[in-house]
């Protein structure tokens, strides 16, 4: 899909009120931060309006919480339906035993400590707004300054974010004059404040998905050659769109990772306990023949670490891919393919890369994962890693800086490796 979007370079912001919809699902342990990477990613945008003396509300999702705001006792109608179904003097338990879940949810899921980050990092410019619709956010927006921001609370706390509810959306855009998405990893979700708010407001894109489709679309549709995909995880149903996508535009197509174990039960040989999708054999072969006749240099792994379950710790091997004992399960490529693997990445004009090789965050089965990392670090091509468990190894082995594009999006990069429309993009103004 390309896109020629309108940007907020495209629009007047200077002292307009503009609500600003950003990926802020950060990774926290016990509530701390352990990736900043996206709101780092966001800050170019904030910075530009906050520099125009544009009022910024700010907003995003945080994880897949309870919606707690909106739903009756702040049960989901499901909830509701089996609290109901209870004998009578069972009710008030159950019904308090979910709302405490749901209030966990809260605590677990604010935004308040992506506000005190963007605090330290913008020098205390933004307020936190403990709501969405209710009366902190209404009273902190209304007074809101030029030049400053106020983050509103997750707006999945609402159920009618994700059910893309057009009140909610109305009332999201009541806020403001102009909307702006900049969330890229949201931008495959047609939700009420990635898209539906679109349809009230003027609406333009920010840096950060100007940069992500920029880069990708560029890869895409002009690639530097040779042009190399790699793509790993667990499953083949997973990765259907992007390979039967990519396979019409790469030269040299490596497949690793769980999905790998498909394609060699496909190819008649046995592969013990390992992942497999019985029902995608036909197409694993179809995919393969489609391959070929395109001419496309299709990879998969001639050798393997496998385990004897799936643990951490378990008892594992290197054998060949035609050798995979009973009983055993592939949990990473081996030595001769990363060599293979690496020998076609260091030639490239470009990669794409998305998906780990082997069970990367075990360190027994990371090394495949790894030699590619470092292939592609070192192969001088354009690099552009999806988002997701790829995006996070190449962060964690110190690489990230060697890449040409480490997207902020899992989901939403590889809806865009499909060639597929993402409803957060396709909703703002064409240029
Ligand atoms: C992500 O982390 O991929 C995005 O923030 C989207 O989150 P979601 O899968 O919960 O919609």
């Amino acid at each position: 899909m390309t896109y020629n979007k309108k940007t907020i370079e495209d629009i007047d912001v200077a002292g307009k009120r503009v609500l600003v919809r950003c990926d802020f699902n950060v990774p926290l342990k016990d509530g701390v931060i352990t990736s900043d990477k996206r709101i780092v990613e966001a800050l170019p945008t904030i910075k530009y309006l906050l520099d125009k003396g544009a009022k910024v509300i700010l907003c995003s999702h945080m994880g897949k919480p309870h919606s707690i705001f909106t739903e009756g006792f702040g049960l989901t109608k499901k909830e509701k339906q089996k609290v109901e179904a209870l004998p009578a003097e069972e009710q008030a338990a159950a019904k308090a035993e979910l709302l405490e879940k749901a209030l966990g949810d809260k605590k677990k899921f604010t935004l308040k400590p992506v506000a005190v980050r963007l605090n330290e990092l913008l020098g205390d410019k933004v307020t936190f707004a403990e709501d969405i619709i209710g009366p902190d956010a209404k009273a902190k927006v209304a007074a809101l300054e030029a030049g400053k921001a106020v983050l509103i609370e997750n707006v999945r706390f609402d159920a009618r974010e994700t059910k893309n509810g057009a009140d909610f959306a109305k009332e999201l855009a009541d806020y403001a004059d102009v909307y702006v998405n900049d969330a890229f990893g949201s931008a495959h979700r047609a939700h009420a404040s990635t898209a539906g708010v679109a349809a009230y407001l003027p609406a333009v894109c920010g840096y950060l998905i100007q940069k992500e489709i920029s880069v990708m679309g560029k890869a895409l549709a002009d690639p530097a050659r040779p042009f190399v995909a790699i793509l790993g995880g667990a499953k083949v149903s997973d990765k259907i769109g992007v390979i039967n996508n990519l396979i019409e535009k790469v030269d040299t197509l490596i497949i690793g990772g769980g999905m790998a174990y498909t394609f060699f039960k496909a190819q008649g040989h046995d592969v013990g306990t390992s992942l497999c999708e019985e029902d995608k054999l036909d197409l694993a072969n179809e995919m393969v023949a489609k391959a070929k006749a395109k001419g496309v240099n299709f990879m998969i792994p001639v050798d393997n670490i496998v385990a004897t379950e799936y643990d951490e710790n378990a008892e594992h091997k290197l054998v060949n891919s035609d050798d995979i004992p009973a009983g055993w399960m592939g949990l990473d490529i081996g030595p001769k393919t990363r060599e293979i693997f690496a020998n076609a990445i260091k030639g490239a004009g470009t990669v794409v890369w998305n998906g780990p090789m082997g069970v990367s965050e075990w360190k027994n089965f990371a090394a495949g994962t790894e030699a590619v990392a470092a292939a592609v670090a070192e192969s001088g091509a354009i690099s552009i890693i999806g988002g997701g468990d790829s995006a996070a190894a190449v962060e964690k082995l110190g690489f990230a800086d060697k890449m040409t594009h480490i997207s902020t999006g899992g989901g939403a990069s590889l809806e865009f490796l499909e060639g597929k429309d993402l409803p957060g993009i396709s909703c703002l103004l064409d240029k």
